[in-house]
């Protein structure tokens, strides 16, 4: 590395701030020089095949023609505009969109800046509806544990109060209803008491309740967890029997994740607010969605507010707007369909064994998630250096080596990410004793 990037690092390491990373031992962070297609490449020469799609968010390989054109075409025309008063037709082209491909209930199109904020969005309008319709009691949410719905205060409060860390934070966060996560998997035959205890919630305190939220089938950073279609099946129609609005958090597993364009069709519910994030954009800019249906709408419209109390500053962005439109044109072109499906089959051939592995608890694939469930934590300075030395970026945490890579990602490029996987297994200095 050159004296530059020596210096950048230095002062990154000094005054940056990362994600869950401590300012007094911060971990190391590697310099990104620039990125194309699956392949990161760091300031320091190493090329790195990806494994984590920018948490999530990457569809079709960074660095994309079609995604950089619309990007620039944009900026020509007008970056960023308020949208109060105003608007524009890429945000008009998105939202015809997103309301053609999502459950046909889910008619009206709130646009902000992040996954968190769709979230606080959904909460606020399940709120104000009921306080629109005079039912102010109904101040609650009911969720399930190991969910993980965002890092604002709304969103912290709904998600898994252990590793939200709800006890630190008790005297800020509201409270609301926990039901067990569900337990059922996937590709188990259906347990019927999984959803005693979400039944008893209900149908003690609906009248409390003013929304469930739930990630449709796959819990992500709550344990990436992958769980029975028949649970949300249950909690769709336990919503509609005791008069609860149903939030789908599809900000990790919407627009083709898990195999299907949202994980909601793996139980063939249509929930009444949907929020999307992350790959909205194809990983290119910050942009999240939260879809509602028309009678959230006009009740909350017809209420004492007259119209929804929310309106971000970078609501609608033209620039982001432009390139969801082209990432959604390139996916809706079909290919991923083909592309997860491939993955899937890898990844089910390829990392599957894995669980043969002493150190390893569980391994588990659903469309292009690869998850290895170690039994001991994972020693994260060390983990990290050596994908890095082994030429992959995955990032895992706790107990939990996984990966969502672009649907771009070659046999090849898996084949890395597994090889290195593997390696990691076999060394010791890579794992915590406890
Ligand atoms: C299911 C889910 N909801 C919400 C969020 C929060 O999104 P953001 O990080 O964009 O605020 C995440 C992020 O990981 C997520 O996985």
């Amino acid at each position: 590395m050159n004296n530059k990037q020596t210096n950048l690092l230095s002062f990154d390491q000094h005054h940056v701030w990362h994600p869950y990373t401590s300012m007094s031992e911060p971990l190391p962070s590697y310099l990104v020089e620039s990125a194309q297609g699956v392949v990161i490449n760091l300031a320091s020469g190493e090329k790195l095949v990806d494994g984590m799609a920018s948490w999530w968010s990457v569809l079709h390989g960074y660095n994309h023609p079609r995604l950089n054109t619309a990007l620039i075409e944009q900026s020509r025309k007008v970056s960023h505009v308020m949208f109060g008063g105003l608007t524009h037709e890429p945000a008009i082209n998105l939202c015809k969109t997103l309301i053609e491909i999502t459950p046909t209930p889910l008619q009206k199109v709130f646009l902000s800046d992040s996954g968190s904020v769709a979230v606080e969005i959904a909460i606020k309008m399940a709120f104000q509806y009921w306080i629109s319709k005079g039912k102010t009691n109904k101040n609650k949410l009911l969720t399930v544990r190991n969910g993980y719905h965002g890092d604002t205060f709304a969103t912290m409060a709904v998600s898994d109060p252990a590793t939200g860390m709800h006890h630190m934070f008790e005297q800020v966060l509201h409270e609301h209803y926990f039901a067990p996560a569900p337990q059922t998997k996937i590709n188990q035959p259906w347990q019927a008491q999984d959803t005693i205890a979400l039944e008893k919630l209900f149908s003690e305190n609906h009248q409390n309740i003013a929304a469930f939220i739930i990630e449709p089938i796959v819990q992500g950073t709550g344990g990436m967890r992958m769980y029975h279609p028949q649970y949300l099946k249950t909690c769709r129609a336990l919503c509609t029997k005791y008069d609860v609005l149903f939030i789908a958090d599809e900000i990790a597993t919407g627009l083709g994740r898990t195999g299907k364009l949202f994980a909601c069709e793996w139980a063939d519910i249509s929930p009444d607010i949907m929020c999307l994030g992350k790959t909205l954009t194809g990983g290119y800019i910050t942009l999240a969605a939260t879809l509602c249906t028309t009678d959230i709408a006009e009740v909350i419209s017809n209420g004492e507010a007259g119209c929804f109390m929310h309106g971000p500053t970078f609501m609608g962005n033209p620039l982001a707007c432009a390139v969801a439109n082209a990432s959604l044109s390139l996916l809706l072109e079909g290919h991923w369909q083909n592309q997860v499906a491939a993955i899937e089959s890898y990844l089910s051939e390829n990392l599957i064994p894995l669980s043969q592995h002493q150190r390893v608890n569980d391994t588990r694939v659903l469309g292009s998630i690869g998850v290895v469930e170690t039994r001991q934590n994972v020693n994260m300075a060390n983990i990290q250096k050596r994908f890095v030395e082994l030429g992959v970026w995955i990032r895992p945490f706790g107990k939990l080596i996984y990966i969502m890579p672009p649907y771009v990602t070659t046999d090849e490029q898996l084949a890395c990410l597994i090889q290195a996987i593997n390696t990691v297994l076999n060394e010791d200095d890579c794992f915590i004793d406890e």
